[in-house]
């Protein structure tokens, strides 16, 4: 008997990582304002900055790319796509979009009225911007334990089905919609299960309101709902995936997660008034209904990864490489968002380096060493990202953490342990590392742009590759 699970694919192009040195990632974090963003791809070697249009291609999918039809209104491609969507999801209408947030966008503007609150288990951080820059209110109702990274509830992307009830009764007319993120990607990559979605969407049908979901990573919590949920263990993924997609009145999906491509999103919608308002929105800022910003061979590959990443033995790889990161930091001691979620492991920042306040943002401070120290580019999902300036100092995010996120079907396990060796060298001096200060930043979506200062000088790593 064998136990190895293997990256199921073979490699048949490979691109070269690039090698930096210590003294120059210092002089290229500093020249980035000290945000990683600003980085070039040039200057990282392993990056885990995003799993979104990170991944790696099938050889399927680029044959497709090659046989994807470029007219304008009318697209063989997009019929293939439509097809495969709604075979996957029962949904009536079938929009595409460049991306997710393009979709929550049309979506948000399609159903948008004065006031407008939509009640989530979260909102991703474009999803609630989309809502707020329309004059509508997001709000969060994600169960108590997601904001105890020690929790290890096997569900903590689930809604708190108490309080939907009671903003569906106390908020009435003003709820526009029920959004169910899966999964969810700010409280850890961590799933929702099967009981929660049905309970949600019922409760929404009884108040007469939309349920959508924001269903970029789909595949991965269906997964998680097989792994983890008592009575699914028998079921395919898929069969899973199409039940929860039957369960809404459509869905806003960032292709470039679980549609295994580069780019592209989608948006489902049942309703065929608002599909209509939504086709609308679409020409004006997106495209002719048959391609919606993408090209035909972008329509072709996201047919195929759509089918493709419901394959089991890709989606048992995918979870074991990421739970296999997950075991070798927890060993080394790491303070984890717990448990292991379906695209990334999240280190618990504030845990890691108590000594730096929230608002010296010490999910910054560690992800800025992990560069210093191998060239790893991760992800702060903290303050910088979800917290607002205050009078003195900013309002801080519930949770403060540093997302390594995998792109799919790109890093293997040697790439793993070396991930592992940095983390456990920047954990050594984890006492040591000082908080930022922001220098410049922008009033929407600050995270991306912002210029950052250290507090301290940051030492250089003793010994670097
Ligand atoms: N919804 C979720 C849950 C997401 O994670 C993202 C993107 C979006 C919507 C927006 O989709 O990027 O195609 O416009 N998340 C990326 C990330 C950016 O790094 O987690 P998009």
């Amino acid at each position: 008997m064998t136990h190895t699970i293997i990256e199921p694919f073979r490699i048949k192009m490979v691109e070269p990582l690039p090698l930096t040195r210590p003294e120059d990632r210092a002089r290229f974090l500093k020249e980035a304002g000290f945000n990683l963003f600003k980085l070039h791809a040039a200057q990282i070697t392993i990056d885990l900055l995003t799993d979104s249009g990170t991944g790696a291609m099938s050889a399927a999918q680029w044959a497709a790319m090659m046989t994807g039809d470029e007219t304008y209104a009318g697209s063989e491609s997009f019929f293939e796509l439509e097809r495969t969507v709604r075979d996957l999801t029962g949904v009536l209408h079938v929009i595409p979009t460049h991306q997710g947030r393009a979709a929550e966008h049309i979506l948000f503007s399609a159903i948008h009225q004065p006031g407008m609150v939509v009640l989530a288990n979260a909102h991703f951080d474009t999803t609630r911007a989309n809502v707020e820059y329309l004059g509508g209110t997001a709000r969060d109702l994600v169960v108590a334990e997601a904001a105890d990274p020690s929790s290890e509830h096997p569900f903590k992307g689930n809604i708190d089905l108490a309080r939907l009830e009671q903003h569906l009764k106390a908020e009435g007319d003003k709820v526009a919609m029920v959004l169910m993120t899966i999964t969810n990607n700010r409280g850890g990559g961590q799933p929702v299960s099967l009981a929660n979605l049905r309970a949600a969407s019922e409760l929404a049908r009884r108040f007469g309101k939309p349920f959508f979901l924001d269903a970029a990573r789909f595949a991965e919590n269906a997964w998680l709902i097989k792994q983890r949920e008592a009575g699914q263990a028998s079921r395919s993924a898929a069969e899973i995936a199409r039940e929860v997609f039957r369960l809404a009145d459509g869905f806003t999906l960032s292709a470039k997660k679980d549609g295994l491509v580069n780019i592209g999103g989608l948006l489902g919608i049942n309703d065929d008034a608002l599909a209509e308002k939504a086709r609308a929105l679409l020409i004006l800022t997106e495209g002719f209904p048959t391609y919606g910003g993408l090209a035909g061979r972008d329509l072709a590959a996201l047919a195929v990864g759509l089918r493709e990443v419901l394959e089991e033995p890709y989606l048992e790889y995918r979870q074991a490489s990421i739970r296999y990161f997950y075991n070798a930091l927890d060993k080394i001691g790491v303070p984890l968002m717990r448990p292991v979620g379906g695209h990334a492991v999240y280190i618990d920042a504030a845990a890691t380096c108590p000594q730096i306040p929230k608002w010296e943002y010490p999910g910054v401070a560690m992800a800025n060493e992990l560069y210093l120290e191998g060239g790893v580019r991760a992800v702060e999902v903290g303050t910088l990202m979800f917290g607002k300036p205050g009078p003195e100092r900013d309002e801080t995010a519930g949770l403060e953490l540093v997302r390594l996120t995998f792109p799919r079907r790109t890093y293997t396990q040697s790439h793993v342990d070396y991930l592992v060796e940095v983390v456990d060298e920047v954990f050594g001096r984890r006492r040591r590392l000082s908080g930022y200060r922001i220098a410049r930043q922008s009033p929407i979506l600050r995270a991306f742009t912002a210029e950052l200062q250290p507090l301290a000088p940051t030492p250089l790593p003793a010994a670097g590759r």
